[in-house]
């Protein structure tokens, strides 16, 4: 379905500004400084590392997503796979990182839709000389669209470091279109 634009966009100072003239499934999207309503599963950047990975539990090197920019979406990997951010609690150290990012909630399952989601992450607790995870704090949220065979994400930057988003690879969880 498409959203019509009655005003003329010469009446803007650019075609989307206030992203009121977007079709549904598509957003504002910045590419080269220059910001226009695109498809985010075609427009899209690749995150692809593997210390996002909930597999990953050398926590040598702690990162934090201080570089994640709000006018773009994302697209995970995992080497070749599709990647995904869990859809449940991720303990701390984990996914390279001391706060993995996770979601509270599923991922959309109609394509083209697009989703709201809370992001969470693990609690550290002192406790009788050691560190531990265990309760969760909310973060912020995120957007989420399915594409065909994979999702792509309108993140936040968190607020404080060091807190990333983390990824898997539950292939059943992607609903092919
Ligand atoms: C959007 O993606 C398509 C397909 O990769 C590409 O041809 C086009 O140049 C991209 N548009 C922008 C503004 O990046
Ligand atoms: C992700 O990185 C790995 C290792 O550098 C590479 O082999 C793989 O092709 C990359 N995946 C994508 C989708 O670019
Ligand atoms: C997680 O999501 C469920 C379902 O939407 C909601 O009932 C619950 O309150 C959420 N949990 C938190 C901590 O926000």
């Amino acid at each position: 379905m498409f959203i019509l634009c009655f005003v003329p966009h010469i009446l803007f100072e650019a075609p989307c500004t206030g992203c009121r003239c977007c079709a549904s499934g598509t957003d504002c999207i910045t590419t080269n400084g220059v910001i226009e309503c695109l498809d985010p599963c075609v427009n899209y950047t690749v995150l692809n590392d593997t210390w996002r990975s909930t597999e990953n539990t050398d926590n040598s090197i702690l990162h934090c997503d201080q570089d994640i920019s709000r006018s773009v979406w994302y697209r995970f990997y995992l080497g070749q796979t599709n990647a995904q951010i869990p859809e449940n609690y991720v303990a701390g150290n984990r996914c390279g990182t001391s706060a993995p990012l996770w979601i509270n909630g599923s991922h959309p399952v109609q394509l083209n839709e697009i989703v709201t989601r809370n992001v969470f992450g693990p609690w550290w607790d002192y406790w009788y000389g050691y560190w531990y995870s265990s309760f969760y704090f909310a973060s912020n949220t995120i957007q989420i669209k399915l594409c065909s065979g994979y999702y792509v994400y309108k993140l936040q930057q968190p607020s404080v470091c060091n807190l990333a988003y983390c990824t898997g690879t539950p292939e059943h969880q992607f609903v092919q279109g």
